[in-house]
């Protein structure tokens, strides 16, 4: 690899031991991928913060090792989901044991001069890249989203790469961090959405979740999709097919900004070969996300990823003072950004009020569930569907907010997409 005279110099150590491990781990790396040189980066998104149940003390290592080296961030660096709610821990039963390893965690993070956004949705809520910024983002579904609907430039960046690409503020110049790696690999063209429609946000998560999965680690185009998409259905969309699939970056034509038209995102080869969508097709992603019948449920979980004010507000629609269901838990996970706002709109109050709890800075799968005891969980949330029956060893069901918000009212789902 080719390195510039400042990068020679930190590898000689004269930027402190933090600077020269970092960089020395991002230089082998990018050896390894036959990488020329590194370019500098204006952000980075980490998710090496959170304490999770399972590699919880390799991150922390880590991370107070780099702590103990000096380190520290260079360019602004936001945080992903910890491992538990800072202020609200307890009322989720979180061991005092593992809150007080999240906290070493927090703190280490903190010392490294990261913003403390503890979000997956970095996007909406601390700081935005724009389009064309090469930054380093790790978590699935930030690193679509930063690619495709914001136009900024990230490889899928893993434990603990974007660490030290913060710290160095560099970043092996490869993947989708160049123009030529940025054109799409397969066309999926929407030709009839029915029984979904385009304005459903269940629709974007089916639909991302249906072409990740046949897209692996490749680039899709969609097109026939009109434009006027909200960002919640981005939102879901990029979470969904960042699940099902590998995927990093999509382009959705006349909706993401680097595809006006099929042809800036396209080569002719790819523009021979269009796969066809139709709603019907979705259905079997919606049952293949639905591993329990219309049965009781004793949780109902919103916010993956991470629940904007308007879907607060479709909850509260939803409820219409309603109250949940005994023996069920209806919880929501957001970031601290929308949670003082629906505070300062009375939504807050008015949803706990109906027995919902509300979570920020964290993610339920770095929590460890031992103490509540749930089977069957409903959610809005194609990423959550797909990972909690394995990792969480729940029995799930996906369906748009209301139906998850009828869900917590009575006890028991409705039935799927075409009923
Ligand atoms: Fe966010 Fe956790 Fe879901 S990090 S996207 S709430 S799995």
């Amino acid at each position: 690899m080719r390195l510039n005279e400042q990068e020679r110099r930190t590898l000689n150590g004269e930027y402190g031991e933090a600077n020269r491990l970092c960089l020395q781990i991002e230089v082998e790396l990018g050896e390894a991928y036959g990488v020329e040189r590194l370019i500098p980066i204006t952000g980075a998104h980490i998710d090496a913060n959170s304490y999770g149940r399972v590699s919880g003390e390799a991150k922390l290592a880590f991370a107070q090792k780099i702590v103990h080296a000096g380190g520290k961030v260079s360019v602004p660096t936001t945080l992903n989901p910890g491992g538990r709610d800072i202020s609200r821990w307890r009322k989720f039963r979180i061991p005092e044991e593992f809150a007080a390893k999240c906290e070493l965690m927090e703190n280490a993070y903190l010392k490294m001069g990261a913003i403390p956004t503890w979000t997956c949705t970095p996007y909406t809520y601390g700081t935005i890249p724009c389009r064309g910024e090469q930054i380093a983002y790790a978590e699935s579904n930030a690193i679509s989203f930063a690619n495709s609907v914001l136009g900024a430039r990230t490889p899928r960046y893993g434990d603990f790469l974007e660490v030290c690409a913060a710290i160095t503020g560099r970043a092996p110049y490869f993947d989708l961090h160049r123009d030529e790696n940025r054109f799409a690999d397969l066309w999926f063209h929407v030709e009839d959405p029915r029984p979904y429609s385009f304005s459903e946000d269940l629709f974007y998560s089916l639909l991302g979740y249906h072409i990740g999965g046949i897209c692996g680690g490749q680039i899709p185009v969609v097109t026939g999709i009109p434009a006027g998409v909200n960002r919640d259905s981005l939102k879901n969309f990029s979470a969904a097919v960042a699940s099902s699939g590998g995927v990093g970056l999509f382009h959705i034509v006349g909706v993401t900004p680097e595809a006006p038209d099929l042809e800036s995102v396209t080569t002719g080869e790819v523009r021979e070969d269009r796969n066809v969508v139709t709603g019907r097709q979705l259905l079997g992603a919606e049952e293949e996300l639905t591993g329990c019948s219309p049965d009781d449920i004793d949780l109902v979980l919103l916010g993956c990823p991470h629940a904007s004010v308007r879907e607060f507000q479709m909850v509260l629609a939803g409820l219409a003072e309603k109250k949940v269901a005994d023996g069920v838990e209806f919880w929501i996970q957001t970031n601290r950004g929308v949670y003082s706002w629906i505070e300062e709109m009375g939504i807050l109050d008015e949803i706990k009020g109906a027995g919902v709890k509300v979570s920020t800075d964290s993610c339920l799968f770095n929590w460890p569930l031992d103490n509540w005891e749930f089977e069957r969980a409903v959610t809005n949330s194609a990423k959550f569907a797909h990972y909690a029956p394995n990792e969480l060893d729940l029995a799930t069901a996906i369906r748009d907010i209301d139906r998850c918000v009828r869900a917590a009212v009575t006890g028991e789902i409705e039935g799927s997409g075409l009923e």
